[in-house]
């Protein structure tokens, strides 16, 4: 056996430890992950920073199949963010085309594993092939009733409290509402999350300890599981580790 597969067999090894640890019964429902390390994981290996994005799809796939055959109510995955478009033109190119030949080839596999699609951000933001492809996986994943995947694309938690702000002023504005009581639910309620639980986990990859702008009013009190590991090398095992060190905190949301 080679040196790959020794490295598989191991992990292998590692996930049938980890996996009967986990409580079926306290999943988090909702996680949430900062995919984070792509390009430091290509430069690391001579690559160019766009193969790391590309071997970041591998481990999309794993992260969404484990998630779902866990029995998680949602995922969301951090795939683009409205500070990405200053990245070389040639990057943000890559991640568009990498994110359409990943819904072109999964969405059969979404389907038949009963997940359905939905996007968090600025979609009309996005190029217009990309727009058309996205329409279509979300059409075609709507009646799906198992995990909810959210990706957030051109997505900004600044730009979501905005988006928010000037739809509750357009309720006012065409009169749909004369009144409005401004509380925390007419804001949940107008975020692109809405209906959604807030994540109970969020985990971010590479080891930075940064929240760069994402869902900043959903994580008020999610419970943060930082790891090392690069975002292509992330794999179940990560994955579980994070659920199952959720499952040893004591969540008080400010009480005692
Ligand atoms: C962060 O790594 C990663 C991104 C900005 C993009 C993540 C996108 C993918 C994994 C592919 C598309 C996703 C889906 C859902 C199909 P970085 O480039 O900031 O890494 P660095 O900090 O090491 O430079």
């Amino acid at each position: 056996m080679d040196t790959t597969g020794h490295s598989l067999k191991r992990r292998n090894q590692q996930e049938e430890k980890l996996l009967p640890q986990i409580d079926r019964e306290k999943l988090p429902q909702h996680i949430a992950i900062i995919m984070d390390g792509n390009g430091r994981w290509a430069e690391r290996r001579g690559l160019k920073r766009v193969d790391g994005h590309r071997a970041g799809i591998k481990a999309v796939r794993e992260v969404v199949e484990a998630a779902a055959n866990l029995g998680i109510k949602i995922l969301t995955l951090y795939a683009f963010s409205v500070e990405n478009w200053k990245r070389p033109l040639k990057e943000v190119k890559t991640l568009m085309s990498l994110l359409r030949k990943y819904i072109k080839k999964e969405t059969p596999t979404l389907l038949s594993n009963n997940i359905k699609l939905s996007v968090l951000g600025r979609m009309e933001g996005l190029p217009g092939e990309v727009q058309r492809d996205l329409r279509w996986a979300l059409e075609a994943t709507h009646h799906c009733t198992g995990l909810l995947f959210n990706i957030a694309l051109n997505y900004g938690g600044r730009t979501e409290l905005i988006d928010a702000f000037r739809k509750i002023w357009q309720q006012l504005e065409k009169g749909k509402e004369t009144t409005l009581t401004i509380d925390e639910e007419l804001i949940a309620n107008n975020l692109y999350t809405a209906g959604q639980p807030d994540p109970d986990l969020l985990i971010r990859t590479s080891g930075e300890m940064r929240l760069s702008n994402f869902l900043l009013w959903q994580i008020a009190y999610s419970e943060l599981w930082v790891t090392e590991t690069l975002w292509p090398d992330f794999s179940r095992k990560e994955l579980y580790e994070a659920i199952i060190s959720y499952q040893k905190r004591e969540r008080r949301f400010g009480g005692v």
